[in-house]
């Protein structure tokens, strides 16, 4: 059954908050993979790169553009840790609170880390440079706790190598 909502969320042309090269860039995914929807997650990887966020304006268009609900964007942005409401840091810190991570002192570790940038957990440094979050399994148990940024994997966080990464993403 169709609902007054749902209905609604289909009807009149969204605006477009982008750029005409980037409209462009985003419907190009439409065309990448077999299936439209599969260049979705893609696109809104290129949105999240130009906006540092994926805002509900953007999901919007997205929607129409993947001719899906906002809805539905709205909840594959909100799924996945790497989409954000908010701008987040240029770079992005993420510490893993797994099992594995905890047991080998990722705890004390990301107290070390909100110290040292002066945010908490989820925040960014007032000049918009570094995020810090704390994440699920990175699938590298086996250098717990373990330390990532911009999707990189730095190994193993010690307090030696925090202090190393900190300062050089300060001064980047
Ligand atoms: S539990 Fe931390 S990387 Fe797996």
């Amino acid at each position: 059954m169709t609902t007054e909502n749902s209905r609604s969320e289909f009807e009149g042309p969204v605006k477009s908050p982008f750029t005409p090269k980037q409209v462009e860039d985003l419907r190009s995914w439409l065309t990448h993979y077999p299936y439209p929807m599969m260049g979705l997650l893609e696109a809104m990887r290129r949105v999240q790169e130009w906006r540092r966020c994926v805002t509900r304006e953007d999901e919007a268009f997205l929607a129409q553009l993947f001719q899906t609900t906002p809805t539905h964007i709205h909840e594959v942005a909100t799924f996945y840790p790497h989409f954000t409401a908010e701008p987040a840091g240029r770079h992005r810190v993420g510490l893993c609170r797994g099992v594995s991570c905890r047991l080998k002192g990722s705890e004390e570790m990301a107290r070390y880390l909100e110290q040292k940038l002066g945010v908490k957990d989820g925040g960014t440094t007032p000049d918009g440079k570094v995020g810090f979050e704390t994440m699920e399994c990175l699938g590298a148990c086996d250098c717990a706790p373990a330390l990532q940024v911009d999707d990189e994997l730095q190994g193993e966080a010690t307090r030696k190598a925090v202090d190393g990464l900190v300062s050089r993403l300060i001064r980047d």
